[in-house]
């Protein structure tokens, strides 16, 4: 699987720290020297996640000069769909992807990567040739805004990666670890509110709908500077790849103070690291492709680079990547 182009699709508003420390008992102080967030963008009445999946989608097509007929899977990496029988279908439609199969994929912050290894085995497999991996979440729908521990940390964002078969030689997916444990689940939660309806003698019937995202902050930071030094290493390890190997690190934007603790544990300079969590926050599923997206925009991720990412999040899940980057044909 080669990766051949990428883009993005961001709301418009932008609400700095000090905008939110109006709304919520909170200061830019604190939010930038725990977390390096300095703003974060909120989808307005006009967006969405299929509207701004869409602008990613089409832009990562015609970055990678594919028309929307070539594509055969458009992937959807989610946790806040519009629709909860699948936005994935409604982006494909709205594309014109008329030969294109299209689902959506939850795995939280590690959605993306899950979803560009799953779409890393249709195409190995052959049954796919071409594919747009999308990674797009709206959490400003689901945080609680009084809740100061958790609502200065997510932004909303889409972004999206065009992926294609290639020799086995080539492929940009060099390789991957990826990991669950449900047991530790309960440490970030966007659970179903608790409330039933009378139906019929003896039973009640659940109402559906979602209680506020929850987080134990602590125990997910633990978690993040435990297992992913610890998934990075075992890829590299089982790769034959040295960590000064690696152009660059594209961690899930997270916290920039676990960025700069896995890049410490490796030895990797903070300027191979990548990073815009001060601009977006954690936009969950899309924080990888849309730092990626950035960072070749912009010329530092040059083709024939090697990146090592790593996602993480509710599941709790978590993965690795190595990523070849080779961009569009000339
Ligand atoms: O994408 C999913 C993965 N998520 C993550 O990776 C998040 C991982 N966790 C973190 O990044 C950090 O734990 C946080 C940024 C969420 C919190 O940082 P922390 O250094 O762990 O802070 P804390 O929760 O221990 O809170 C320290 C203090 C508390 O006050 P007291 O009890 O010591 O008086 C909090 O009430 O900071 C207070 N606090 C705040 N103060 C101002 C918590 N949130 C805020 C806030 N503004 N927004």
């Amino acid at each position: 699987m080669a990766l051949v182009g990428c883009g993005s699709g961001l709301p418009a508003a932008s609400i700095s720290n000090d905008q939110l420390s109006e709304r919520v008992d909170t200061n830019d102080d604190w939010i930038r020297s725990r977390t390096g967030i300095g703003s974060r963008r909120v989808a307005g009445a006009d967006e969405s996640i299929t509207s701004l999946g869409l602008k990613a989608a089409q832009a990562a097509l015609d970055h990678a000069g594919w028309q929307a007929s070539d594509v055969d899977l458009v992937l959807l990496a989610t946790s806040s769909p519009d629709d909860l029988f699948g936005s994935a279908p409604r982006i494909q439609g709205a594309l014109g992807a008329i030969h294109a199969v299209a689902f959506d994929l939850t795995a939280a912050c590690s959605g993306f990567l899950f979803a560009l290894v799953t779409a890393g085995q249709y195409i190995r497999s052959g049954t796919v040739r071409r594919a747009l991996v999308i990674g797009a979440d709206q959490l400003s729908r689901w945080v609680d805004w009084d809740d100061r521990r958790t609502c200065v940390l997510f932004g909303d964002g889409a972004a999206a990666l065009a992926v294609e078969a290639c020799p086995a030689a080539d492929d940009g997916l060099v390789g991957f670890r990826l990991r669950s444990d449900g047991r530790r689940g309960d440490s970030l939660t966007l659970n179903q509110i608790e409330q039933r309806t009378p139906l019929v003698q003896g039973l009640d019937a659940q109402v559906g709908g979602f209680t506020p995202i929850r987080m134990n902050g602590q125990e997910v930071f633990k978690f993040a500077v435990r297992e992913v030094p610890a998934v990075l290493r075992e890829l590299l390890e089982g790769t034959g790849t040295d960590a000064a190997d690696l152009d660059w690190l594209l961690l899930h934007q997270a916290n920039q103070r676990i960025l700069d603790a896995v890049a410490d544990r490796f030895g990797i300079p903070h300027e191979r690291v990548l990073s815009n969590l001060v601009h977006y926050g954690n936009t969950s599923a899309a924080t990888i492709p849309l730092m990626l997206d950035e960072a070749v925009r912009d010329g530092r991720v040059q083709p024939g680079h090697l990146l090592g990412c790593s996602g993480f999040g509710a599941g709790l899940s978590w993965g690795a990547a190595l990523l070849r980057w080779r961009g569009p044909a000339a």
